[in-house]
């Protein structure tokens, strides 16, 4: 009897859950306390029980009957309550499900690319030591390539990235010889804010080591990822560059999308966009690794995401992407 007590409260409850407005609670209390309950029944077979059964389950049966009355004036008042919640329509209307930033979807398509060439995704840290940003890629302090990038410094001895490179350093460190590794990630310089430069952008880092490879291999990974990403040949042109962690070392400018390569305030009028910086891995650099130099050898490459996505979806300021403007950045609903 008394299981059969506490399954009417349950079911009650239960019924009283799926109730939205007065009427329906209403009629839940006429289901569960009406004349043809099942609680109504069992008060009515207390009139053909022994006066021992009438003494031990008429209180109980009273009793639970007064606790689902409660139950059913208490969802009322919870139920009149949630209904003065008034919304404003415009707030509701306003919903939108969101959308990738432009960034990240290049990111993504890079990423997918290089792990179907088994490339394996590592990630680096943002704020970097000296060591691994600068003197382990052969930038020894006093070196003029630190000019290259302005550094934010920390008031703790580190700094933040300037390049997605030390990465290389940690992946041969942590993973050894033969490697293949990316690593996408945030990168910071302390730039004079214009359409084409940050403070903070994205790069994504490329390290192939392994005996005998040539630049060959490295100039079929760049094609590969630019003509994926485009979903066509673009204009592309090899120059040689300087990086003090490649000898030779190489940069990849795209054909300005922007203004057709006729030269705009995106390219500096150039015509041209640099998008990739690359080369063979200088021998310093794989001892910094601990990898020699004598048994291995490999290329690296470093390519600008942010400029990459700039490039894809025509946009001509960099710096919306950091603006966090919802409605612009919304635009990029794409693939
Ligand atoms: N770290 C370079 C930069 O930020 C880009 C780069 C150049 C990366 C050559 C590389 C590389 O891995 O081999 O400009």
């Amino acid at each position: 009897m008394e299981k059969e007590l506490e399954n009417l409260k349950v079911a009650l409850m239960n019924d009283l859950k799926k109730a939205t407005k007065e009427a329906d609670v209403l009629n839940v209390k006429s289901e569960h306390l009406g004349k043809k309950s099942r609680i109504a029944a069992l008060l009515q077979d207390l009139k053909n029980m022994s006066s021992d059964e009438k003494r031990k389950y008429g209180s109980l049966i009273n009793l639970t009957k007064k606790e689902m009355e409660g139950m059913v004036n208490d969802y009322l008042v919870t139920l009149e309550n949630k209904s003065n919640i008034t919304f404003d329509d415009t707030i509701e209307e306003d919903v939108s499900i969101g959308s990738l930033h432009p960034v990240t979807i290049v990111a993504k398509e890079v990423t997918d690319i290089l792990k179907r060439m088994g490339f394996t995704v590592v990630s680096g840290r943002e704020m970097e030591s000296e060591y691994y940003n600068f003197e382990a890629l052969n930038i020894p302090k006093d070196h003029p390539a630190r000019d290259m990038q302005d550094t934010f410094y920390l008031d703790n001895g580190m700094l933040l990235r300037t390049q997605t490179s030390g990465d290389q350093i940690h992946s041969m460190e942590r993973l050894g010889a033969p490697l293949r590794i990316c690593s996408p990630g945030r990168t910071f310089r302390n730039e004079d804010l214009d359409a084409n430069h940050e403070n903070t952008f994205f790069q994504i880092e490329g390290m192939v080591i392994d005996k005998n490879i040539a630049i060959g291999n490295l100039m079929y990974i760049m094609q590969q990822i630019l003509r994926e990403v485009f979903r066509s040949d673009v204009k592309v042109r090899l120059r040689p560059g300087f990086f003090p962690f490649t000898e030779p070392s190489y940069e990849m400018d795209m054909s300005c999308v922007i203004c057709g390569g006729k030269g705009c305030p995106t390219c500096k009028n150039a015509g041209w966009i640099e998008l990739i910086g690359c080369g063979m891995v200088h021998p310093n650099v794989l001892k910094a690794g601990g990898i020699d130099p004598l048994e291995y050898n490999g290329f690296a490459f470093g390519i600008g995401l942010t400029r990459l996505a700039m490039m894809k979806y025509k946009i001509n300021d960099i710096r919306v992407l950091n603006s966090g403007d919802i409605r612009y950045l919304e635009n990029f609903k794409i693939n």
